[in-house]
């Protein structure tokens, strides 16, 4: 997987949530991937699956807060950890389970789990997604914003989704996916222990939360505890009160 350089930050929450852009190349093909900065109460920077650094978004960056903490959340979401450290070598490295087997010359770090640490643990909550053989990730929730954050375990690519290459757009219809939030495929193929997962995703879907942050696809502004069940039906269950699609298309949206 390769990548190339960073959007600019945007404020997407105002004063606690920025993203970036970047672009990734996976399986032939060039997606675009998102950074999600959450700036603590505190003043430290919470930053999750790091992009590509310059010297704009290190300008900005010096403009909101302190880089405390960068968040390799997922087994595919490691990319630019060793820059982003190089850069910042205060800052603590939080990695997904599974990402120091698969990758062990990144920097030292610490390994997520379960339980948040001291450090952001009165503001985010955290599960780690298991039951995926090809697949791990951490999903994390700002209870201040009401906002999940995820990497792969929910994406949202449709009519309204920019630069979606042809291939993803193929198979993204023929897996039912399209306009449609869903895991990626790589978890849907990779389900190994059932009842681990719908342990985790059930976690997640207590908490309060009404957007989403996603690394791929679509953001989702309202109604995120459905979308999340819908994407997760085949695990959790049935979807109380409708579900996403319908939601969405009773407010019109494009490919509801
Ligand atoms: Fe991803």
């Amino acid at each position: 997987m390769g990548a190339d350089g960073a959007s600019s930050l945007r404020e997407f929450v105002p004063d606690r949530i920025w993203l970036a852009e970047y672009g990734v190349r996976y399986a032939a093909m060039s997606l675009r991937a998102r950074t999600t900065i959450v700036r603590l109460g505190n003043g430290d920077l919470f930053v999750h699956s790091p992009c590509p650094l310059n010297a704009t978004l290190r300008s900005q960056l010096a403009g909101i807060g302190r880089v405390a903490h960068v968040v390799a959340p997922g087994t595919y979401h490691h990319l630019h950890g060793t820059a982003w450290m190089d850069a910042y070598p205060t800052a603590q490295l939080w990695l997904c389970p599974g990402l120091r087997a698969k990758r062990p010359k990144l920097p030292p770090g610490q390994e997520l789990s379960d339980e948040p640490p001291a450090a952001w643990r009165s503001e985010l909550d955290q599960v780690v997604i298991r039951g995926n053989r090809l697949l791990w990730e951490v999903v994390f929730v700002d209870h201040v914003s009401r906002t999940l954050i995820v990497t792969d375990s929910v994406e949202l690519y449709g009519d309204a989704t920019p630069d979606v290459p042809w291939m993803l757009r193929v198979w993204w219809y023929l897996f039912g996916m399209w306009n449609r939030p869903a895991p990626a495929p790589e978890y849907r193929f990779g389900w190994c222990d059932r009842k681990a997962a719908r342990r985790s995703l059930q976690r997640v879907l207590k908490w309060d939360f009404d957007r989403i942050v996603l690394s791929h696809g679509d953001l989702i502004e309202h109604d995120g505890r459905a979308c999340a069940a819908q994407a997760w039906r085949s695990l959790v269950g049935a979807v109380p009160g409708g579900g996403f699609a319908r939601r969405r298309r009773a407010r019109g949206a494009p490919g509801a």
